[in-house]
């Protein structure tokens, strides 16, 4: 649906402005990997570690996010699409606003992470994956879903009836298999240091 009628209210306080005063820059970090591999738990221990540094951050974790702005969407495909779309969006407001912003959502469709990807401008959305084998995933099971999901209790589940799409040429890969949480959230935070936001 275009909308011919509404047109763009330009601000009197810029991004610059906002990242001036903030002291850093903004950007999304995109979280992507299976379910259970280790991206929430991550997001915020990078978001709580930003934080004790004065910089300002927020996660917008697909779980939470899915209790509220995005509770009418399913795991259908067009659903993942709509849910990542809304996301990006919004992420891209946080950006605005001078906010680094942590999305630590499954997002399985390489096409939807591009089409989100298209929305920011150069060294201001980075692709985090983070890596773990589907069966170390399943066998840590947080959430006793994918459990379900073999017994055929929970229907397209990304991993076992629904197919994850690695990416191709992530920023920055972590395997959270391999690395402790603390050395994951740095290797972040390093990277954030290399691209000069922080
Ligand atoms: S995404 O695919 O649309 O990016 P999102 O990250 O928002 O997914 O939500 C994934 C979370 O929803 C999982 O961590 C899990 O707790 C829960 N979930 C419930 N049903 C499914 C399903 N069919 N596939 C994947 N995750 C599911």
């Amino acid at each position: 649906m275009k909308h011919h009628h509404i047109i763009w209210h330009h601000a009197l306080v810029t991004k610059q402005d906002r990242q001036r005063l903030n002291k850093h820059k903004s950007c999304t970090l995109w979280f992507t990997g299976l379910s259970g591999s280790g991206k929430s738990t991550l997001a915020n221990t990078v978001d709580r570690k930003l934080f004790e540094r004065g910089i300002r951050s927020y996660v917008m974790d697909g779980d939470n996010i899915r209790h509220g702005l995005n509770k009418d969407l399913s795991f259908s495909r067009e659903d993942r699409k709509e849910n990542i779309r809304r996301v990006g969006e919004v992420a891209k407001l946080f950006v605005d606003s001078g906010q680094i912003v942590l999305t630590p959502l499954i997002s399985p469709f390489r096409e939807d992470r591009e089409m989100v990807k298209k929305l920011f401008s150069n060294n201001e959305f980075f692709e985090i994956y983070v890596k773990c084998p589907l069966n170390v995933c399943e066998f840590r099971d947080p959430k006793g879903l994918y459990s379900k999901a073999r017994k055929g209790e929970i229907h397209e589940f990304t991993g076992i009836s629904s197919p994850y799409e690695e990416p191709l040429t992530p920023d920055l890969m972590i395997e959270t298999n391999l690395l402790t949480i603390e050395e994951s959230a740095e290797k972040i935070i390093s990277f954030l240091q290399e691209k000069e936001i922080i």
